[in-house]
């Protein structure tokens, strides 16, 4: 349990293409909280631990088929089945640093081009969910993602996918969307010891005002 009282812990979420360094960015990112006093817990999504999630990954790994709306919905899914969990810790005053979350649920879908699937259709089966207090989208162009070893087997790690989906992501972000008021942009394209640097200015403070009780309620 936390040692220091806190009004509640911070819901970040770290976001981007594959390859743009998600994980070595949330690890440094738990560090930092950590080695400042804070109580910090590190999740991902998909997580492909349930029974929904071995689902996703039997999809991503192209063993079994699925309708587009279905495995958006089951993507969905795997994040409500953890909501209560991510709550709950919150209210304990443990941060939550999350890799990907339902911003990486719409843009993933609506990249597919299915007519039938809009980014709004979407965003829907989504609302109500935990909303973060911020979200570090790491901006890399699909080239140097490519550069930085190649995309590896899995469903969307083909160029023109990744393309649609940094389209999507960027989209979100400058056109007044919802989810623009939560999201900042970093280069990611930088070193990964300059943007972690870049993400703890930004996230230190924001962990600071939600543990002070001086931050909007966890609401969606
Ligand atoms: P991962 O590589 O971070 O484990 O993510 C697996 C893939 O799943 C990645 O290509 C992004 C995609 N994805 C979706 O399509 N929808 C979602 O809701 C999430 C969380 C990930």
């Amino acid at each position: 349990e936390p040692t220091k009282p806190v009004a509640r812990g911070a819901f970040i979420v770290v976001e981007g293409l594959d390859r743009a360094g998600k994980t070595t960015q949330v690890q440094k990112l738990c560090n930092n909280l950590y080695a400042d006093g804070h109580n910090v817990k590190a999740i991902r999504f998909p997580d492909r631990t349930s029974p929904i999630g071995k689902m996703i990954d039997g999809y991503l790994q192209r063993k079994t088929e699925m309708d587009d709306h279905a495995i958006h919905l089951l993507f969905s899914a795997n994040r409500w089945e953890k909501a209560a969990w991510i709550k709950e810790q919150i209210s304990k005053g443990y941060t939550i640093v999350c890799d990907r979350y339902y911003y990486s649920g719409m843009v993933y879908s609506a990249a597919k081009h299915n007519p039938a699937l809009s980014l709004e259709w979407a965003r829907t089966p989504d609302v109500g969910l935990p909303r973060p207090d911020r979200v570090v989208f790491l901006n890399l162009d699909a080239e140097e993602a490519e550069r930085r070893g190649g995309y590896g087997q899995e469903k969307y790690e083909k160029r023109e996918m990744q393309e649609r989906v940094r389209e999507l992501f960027l989209g979100l972000m400058s056109k007044g969307e919802e989810e623009s008021k939560d999201m900042m942009l970093f280069d990611a394209g930088d070193s990964a010891e300059n943007v972690s640097t870049a993400i703890w200015a930004e996230i230190s403070k924001v962990v600071g005002s939600v543990e002070a009780g001086s931050w909007r309620d966890l609401g969606s």
